[in-house]
């Protein structure tokens, strides 16, 4: 099933998600709808909180990224993640261009750091703890932000985050032109 994507200015989208146990509700349905949501969408990940869950629980596929050949940026993944903890960022900081499926149109540089060690389970339940660097990591840090209510534009310089507020507002009252199905708070 397609699902609503939260948008910019809805609360929960602030709020620090909670860890789910493998008795959670109808799980395995959610995953597969969030997949499907994502691709619809044309993401790269989605978190729960922006199909308005504040769970600790995201997809990524990074897979499309990839077309090119960039043995720099690591392995591409599709996967799920559950009860992440983030351990370690670590290396150097370098900008990539993000958006974000609950800001439609808005893409800035935020600068992230380039390797990561996360503590995850898959939709099996299956312990992980894992290393990941470049676009893939990257991705897994947007997502991961969204369970601790963070968002990318949060990233960028006040200043620029000033000159955005126009459009943020807009967004949070619906008036964006967007090809896949939202909620909006007002
Ligand atoms: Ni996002």
């Amino acid at each position: 099933m397609n699902l609503p994507i939260v948008a910019y200015g809805d609360p929960i989208l602030r709020k620090v998600a909670v860890d789910i146990d493998k008795n959670y509700p109808n799980l395995q349905q959610l995953i597969d709808d969030m997949f499907e949501t994502m691709e619809k969408s044309k993401g790269v990940g989605l978190a729960a909180p922006q199909i308005n869950k504040s769970i600790r629980l995201f997809v990524i596929d990074s897979t499309k990224m990839y077309d090119e050949d960039e043995p720099d940026h690591g392995e591409a993944l599709r996967e799920v993640f559950i009860n992440a903890r983030m351990l370690e960022e670590t290396g150097d900081d370098w900008p990539y261009e993000e958006g974000c499926l609950s800001i439609p149109n808005i893409r800035e540089d935020v600068y992230r750091q380039e390797h990561i060690l996360i503590e995850y389970y898959d939709r099996d339940f299956k312990k992980k703890k894992k290393t990941f660097k470049g676009l893939t990591a990257r991705v897994i840090q947007h997502e991961y932000d969204h369970l601790e209510g963070k968002l990318f534009i949060d990233h960028i310089k006040p200043l620029k985050r000033t000159l955005l507020k126009g459009k943020l507002d807009k967004i949070s009252k619906g008036i964006v032109d967007v090809s896949y199905k939202m909620k909006f708070p007002k």
